[in-house]
């Protein structure tokens, strides 16, 4: 999913406050890393904290502990990647941007859907080999092909962390 979100960052403002729902594993450090945001917050359960501090998150907010809309603070941009726009609209400074890749839509939000492109692999490679973004590949994986329903089944248990890899047939 990587590469496709170099073209959602690049749509974005880029010196802005973000907060991402979920999904800083990966968009999160583009964000922070690549594309120079000036804050990134993020959300995940108390055991993945450290986890999103370590990986360059400005802000870590446990969900399980306090709603991230109910924070005195706003953001010019919210990513919403768990399928709660509702609230990620409340989180947005006026005039900021709020997106999710998981319906419904509240207005003012708007979706994104992802699409492949080599070309941007070929932008990200640079920042994965000098370790400025750090790809996070989740330890129940890699899973052989014969395993594609297992892989699917567990990254809808949406508590995946980082990205689920299904290696391809030899
Ligand atoms: N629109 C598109 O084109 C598109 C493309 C790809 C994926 N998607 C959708 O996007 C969603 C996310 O997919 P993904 O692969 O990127 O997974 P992901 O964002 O890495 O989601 C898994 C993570 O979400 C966290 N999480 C679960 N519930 C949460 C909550 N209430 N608040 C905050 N964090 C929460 C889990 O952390 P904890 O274990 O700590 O809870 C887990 O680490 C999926 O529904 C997928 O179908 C859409």
């Amino acid at each position: 999913m990587l590469p496709e979100l170099w073209s959602f960052l690049s749509l974005q403002k880029l010196r802005s406050d973000i907060c991402y729902t979920s999904c800083y594993f990966c968009l999160g450090q583009l964000a922070k890393h690549v594309f120079g945001a000036s804050k990134v917050a993020a959300t995940a359960s108390t055991a993945k904290l450290e986890l999103l501090k370590s990986l360059g998150a400005d802000l870590a907010i446990d969900y399980t502990k306090g709603n991230f809309e109910d924070l005195p603070e706003k953001f010019d941009v919210v990513y919403d990647a768990v399928g709660q726009c509702d609230r990620a609209v409340k989180a947005v400074k006026e005039g900021g941007q709020v997106v999710t890749i998981v319906g419904p839509v509240t207005p003012p939000a708007s979706i994104f859907l992802l699409t492949s492109k080599g070309s941007i692999l070929d932008k990200l490679q640079p920042y994965l080999e000098s370790g400025k973004v750090k790809p996070l590949i989740d330890p129940k994986g890699p899973f052989p092909f014969s395993k594609t329903v297992e892989a699917f089944s567990y990254l809808d248990t949406n508590r995946a962390t980082g990205k689920v890899v299904v290696y391809p047939i030899p």
